[in-house]
């Protein structure tokens, strides 16, 4: 091979490379955050001609954003209207646009994220997951005291994500009659209501301390509630509060009262009669 052949295909190779150096996606992102900023850091030394950067979400089916320098970006799929288009990371006309600020990202933008940088002859291409997660809200553990040496522990919590866990424990040991019972909304929210039923016999203090710990696993969240028992009570003021709440089970369970009412009014009856009759005036 000629001498100037091996300069031409060492400039030439020079000329197309590109070489992505680091991709910056965060990886656990709040719900709430005002914006996220996803950065494709390359060094090319093309001219102008021929650079094109994408970024895709999950697999390369899905395009997101595109720049074609000197072109402005165009944001398609599903950051159309997510993205600060006057965002610019550097004031290199090359690399200007190369990052994308998507502004209050929600959890439907939780994915794998791939930046590609390619001249004609040459492709880089990086990946990097982003979850961003839902603690939720209205987490609450509470006591259900319908009847006596019986307590039901709730624990709610709405408007989470990923798929929540939620234990229910005490003394560090999960509560295994816990019954967990999941929902998720339009938007992908998770709400969960789990509750455990717990017998006096099975509470060997005065009073246990129950703990609820609700955790999103891969957001690396976890929050906790405790609630008081003091076995022996009896059923308490707040359950009848409850059930005044729900006229229709009231409704439903009326005849039942009504009757044993009747029971109890005939037996008082009967009662009087035969005191009146023991005992004469
Ligand atoms: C993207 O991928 C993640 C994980 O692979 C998945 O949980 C999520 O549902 C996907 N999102 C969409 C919109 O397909
Ligand atoms: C989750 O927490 C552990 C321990 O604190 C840490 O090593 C890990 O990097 C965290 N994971 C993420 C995704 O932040
Ligand atoms: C409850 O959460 C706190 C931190 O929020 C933690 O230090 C504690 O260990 C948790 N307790 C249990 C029983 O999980």
């Amino acid at each position: 091979m000629e001498y100037t052949q091996i300069v031409f295909l060492l400039l030439c190779a020079q000329c197309v490379a590109v070489n992505i150096h680091r991709i910056e996606v965060p990886s656990l992102v709040e719900i709430g955050t005002e914006f996220v900023v996803l950065d494709c850091q390359f060094s090319t030394h093309t001219t102008t001609q021929g650079l094109v950067m994408k970024w895709f979400f999950n697999g390369s089916a899905s395009l997101v954003y595109q720049w074609i320098p000197p072109l402005n970006p165009q944001v398609v799929g599903l950051l159309k209207g997510r993205v600060d288009l006057n965002f610019r990371i550097s004031d290199e006309p090359l690399q200007a646009y190369r990052a994308i600020k998507i502004m209050k990202p929600t959890t439907d933008l939780s994915g794998i994220y791939t930046c590609v940088v390619s001249t004609f002859m040459e492709e880089d291409r990086r990946t990097r997951p982003m979850l961003i997660y839902s603690p939720g809200k209205n987490f609450h553990f509470t006591q259900e005291k319908k009847y006596v040496f019986l307590v039901t522990l709730i624990c709610v919590a709405e408007d989470l994500y990923p798929r929540p866990e939620i234990i229910i424990s005490v003394q560090g040991r999960p509560l295994t009659q816990a019954v967990s019972e999941m929902k998720m909304d339009s938007w992908g929210l998770y709400s969960v209501i789990t509750k455990a039923v717990v017998h006096d016999d099975d509470v060997t203090e005065p009073f246990e301390e129950y703990t609820c710990t609700l955790s999103l696993p891969s957001a690396n969240y976890t929050a906790n509630r405790t609630t008081v028992y003091y076995p022996g009570l009896m059923p308490t003021a707040y359950i009848a509060v409850y059930e005044i709440q729900k006229p229709q089970e009231r409704q439903a369970n009326g005849n039942s009262v009504l009757s044993r009412h009747s029971i109890v009014q005939l037996l008082c009856l009967l009662l009087s009669a035969l005191l009146l009759t023991h005992h004469p005036v």
